[in-house]
C-alpha cells in the first residue's frame, strides 16, 4: 500500500495492520483470534461516524482477524474499541488516514455500507453522482474503440449476464455483433422460443438458435455420474459452438458476460489448489484455440449493478428480476442419468411449480426454485388404480450470492397445492417431497 500525503486512505482489517506496521506502529499476531460477531464502542467522534454512531454508544461489527494493532503510527489516535481490539477503528485525520479492523462491507455489519459512503464522500470528496446511464455511454465507447470494425460473437444463454453483455455490444457495434444461443434440450419449457423472441423479435439482436437437444440428449441418455454428466455438457457446448463461429466465417472477437466476482473469484489467495465440487459450466468458458479477444463489458460490476444497468438499457422487470439457471441445466436435476421422457416429465412439473410460486407473489422473495426428478419410484394409489411412478423433489433457497443458502420456509399449504397439481396435472410422477436443506452442508443444485 502506498500512503503519501494529500491521498485519504481507509485500511480495512489487514489493511489496518498494513498501513500501522508501515507509518511506523507495531502489528502482532493475536493469540484470541477473533471471528464472528463483535460489539465495537465508540471513543471519539470522527469523520467516518458522522451521522450514523455517536460517542459513547455501542454498535455491532463483523470481525475476522488473526493479527493485532499493539502500537498506533505517530499521528493516530482511537475512535473506537472493542473488547477483543483495542483500536477497533483509528484515525490520523490530518493526513485522512483511516482504519478499522472490523469488515464494514459485509452485511453482518449493519451500519458498514454508511461507514464506507462517509468514507468515500466526507474525507475524500467523491460527489457519487456515478450513474449508470453514465457507465452504460463509457462502455458503450470502450467496445466502440476495442472492437473497431472486427466481428464479435456472443453466447446467449438467457441469463441475465450474458443477455445485458450482448445488448451493450449490440448497441456498440450494431450488427457487427452476432449471438447464438444453443438449445441443448436442457432449457426450461418455452425458454428456448421466449428468448428468441425476446431478442430477434422484440430488440433486433442478429441472433442464431442452434438447435442442438438431439446431439446433448442422446450423448447423456443413462450416464449417471454428475461430473462426467457436466464435462460431457460443456464439451458439446464449445464443439457446438465452434461449429456455429466457423459457418460464420470466425470472428474476431468473443463477447462474455464476466462479472466482478468471477474475476475475484478466479485468484486463488491461498495460491493452493482447491476442492472441486462441481465442474462448473458456464456459457462463457471458452479454449483458447478459438484466438479470439474477449469483450466484457461487465467485468467490474456486481450482479445488482448488472441488473441496474439491464433496465437502463429496457429489458423487462420480469427478466432481469429471474432466477439464476445452471449452464448444465436440467440435467443436473435429472439424479440416476437423463432421458427424454425424464426431462418432459421434470420440465412440466417445473412449470407448475414455478407457475404456482408467482400466483403466490412468492418470485422474488426466493433466490432460486427448481424440481429435481429422482431416479426412485414408489406405490400410490389414484382412483381405483394403483400406481408405481417417480418421486419429485422441489427445492427453494434464499441466498445473497449463491455461495450459502437456506431453504425458503414455505408455508404447508402451499407446498400441498403444488404437489396436488403436480401429481393430477403430470403424469409420471405420484409422490412429491420438499428439500429443507442448506447450503453447506448441501449445494443448491442436487448435482
Ligand atoms: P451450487 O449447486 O454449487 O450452485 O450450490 C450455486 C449456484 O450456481 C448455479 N450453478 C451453475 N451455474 N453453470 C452455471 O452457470 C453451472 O455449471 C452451475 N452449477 C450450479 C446454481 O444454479 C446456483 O445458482
Amino acid at each position: 500500500m502506498v500512503f503519501e500525503a494529500g491521498i485519504p486512505v481507509l485500511g480495512i482489517c489487514y489493511g489496518e495492520h498494513t498501513m500501522c506496521a508501515q507509518l511506523g506502529g507495531n502489528v502482532e499476531p493475536d493469540p484470541h483470534r477473533e471471528f464472528g460477531r463483535a460489539f465495537i464502542e465508540i471513543a471519539e467522534d470522527c469523520k467516518l461516524f458522522e451521522g450514523i454512531w455517536a460517542k459513547g454508544t455501542r454498535h455491532q461489527v463483523w470481525m475476522s482477524h488473526g493479527d493485532r494493532v499493539t502500537a498506533l503510527p505517530p499521528g493516530f489516535r482511537v475512535v473506537a474499541t472493542s473488547p477483543g481490539a483495542p483500536f477497533a477503528a483509528v484515525a490520523d485525520e490530518k493526513r485522512r488516514f483511516y482504519a478499522v479492523q472490523f469488515h464494514p462491507e459485509v452485511v453482518h455489519t449493519p451500519d458498514g455500507g454508511k461507514l464506507l459512503a462517509n468514507f468515500v464522500k466526507k474525507v475524500a470528496g467523491c460527489a457519487g453522482d456515478w450513474t449508470m446511464a453514465a457507465y452504460r455511454d463509457e462502455a458503450v465507447a470502450t467496445i466502440r474503440r476495442q472492437v473497431g470494425s472486427g466481428k464479435v460473437i456472443c453466447a446467449l444463454s438467457g441469463g441475465v449476464d450474458s443477455s445485458v453483455a450482448a445488448m451493450l455490444i449490440h448497441e456498440a457495434v450494431g450488427d457487427q455483433l452476432t449471438c447464438i444461443l444453443v438449445d441443448h434440450g436442457l432449457m426450461r419449457k418455452n425458454e428456448a422460443a421466449q428468448v428468441v423472441e425476446m431478442f430477434r423479435e422484440h430488440y433486433n439482436l442478429p441472433l442464431i438458435l442452434v438447435d442442438a437437444a438431439d446431439r446433448f440428449v442422446s450423448t447423456l441418455e443413462g450416464e449417471p455420474d454428475p461430473e462426467i454428466k457436466r464435462k460431457t455438457i460443456g464439451r458439446l457446448f464449445i464443439e457446438v459452438f465452434e461449429e456455429e463461429a466457423r459457418k460464420l466465417g470466425g470472428a474476431d472477437f468473443l463477447g462474455q458476460g464476466t462479472l466482478y466476482p468471477d474475476v475475484i473469484e478466479s485468484v486463488s489467495f491461498s495460491g493452493g489448489p482447491s476442492v472441486t465440487i462441481k465442474s462448473h459450466h458456464n456459457v462463457g468458458g471458452l479454449p483458447d484455440r478459438m484466438n479470439m479477444q474477449l469483450v466484457e463489458p461487465l467485468r467490474e460490476l456486481f450482479k445488482d449493478e448488472v441488473r441496474a444497468l439491464g433496465r437502463e438499457l429496457g429489458l423487462p422487470e420480469s427478466f432481469i428480476g429471474r432466477h439464476p439457471f445452471p449452464g448444465p441445466g436440467l440435467a443436473i436435476r435429472c439424479p440416476g442419468g437423463v432421458t427424454r421422457e425424464k426431462l418432459a416429465i421434470l420440465r412440466e412439473a417445473d412449470a407448475i411449480y414455478l407457475d404456482e410460486i408467482r400466483n403466490a407473489g412468492l418470485y422474488d422473495a426466493i433466490w432460486q426454485a427448481f424440481a429435481v426428478l429422482l431416479p426412485v419410484q414408489t406405490v400410490g394409489v389414484m382412483g381405483d388404480g394403483r400406481t408405481y411412478e417417480n418421486v419429485l423433489a422441489l427445492r427453494a433457497v434464499t441466498s445473497i450470492d449463491g455461495m450459502t443458502a437456506d431453504f425458503y420456509p414455505y408455508d404447508m399449504s402451499f407446498l400441498g397445492k403444488v404437489a396436488t397439481r403436480i401429481i393430477n396435472e403430470v403424469k409420471g410422477v405420484n409422490r412429491v417431497v420438499y428439500d429443507v436443506t442448506s447450503k453447506p452442508p448441501g449445494t443448491i443444485e442436487w448435482e
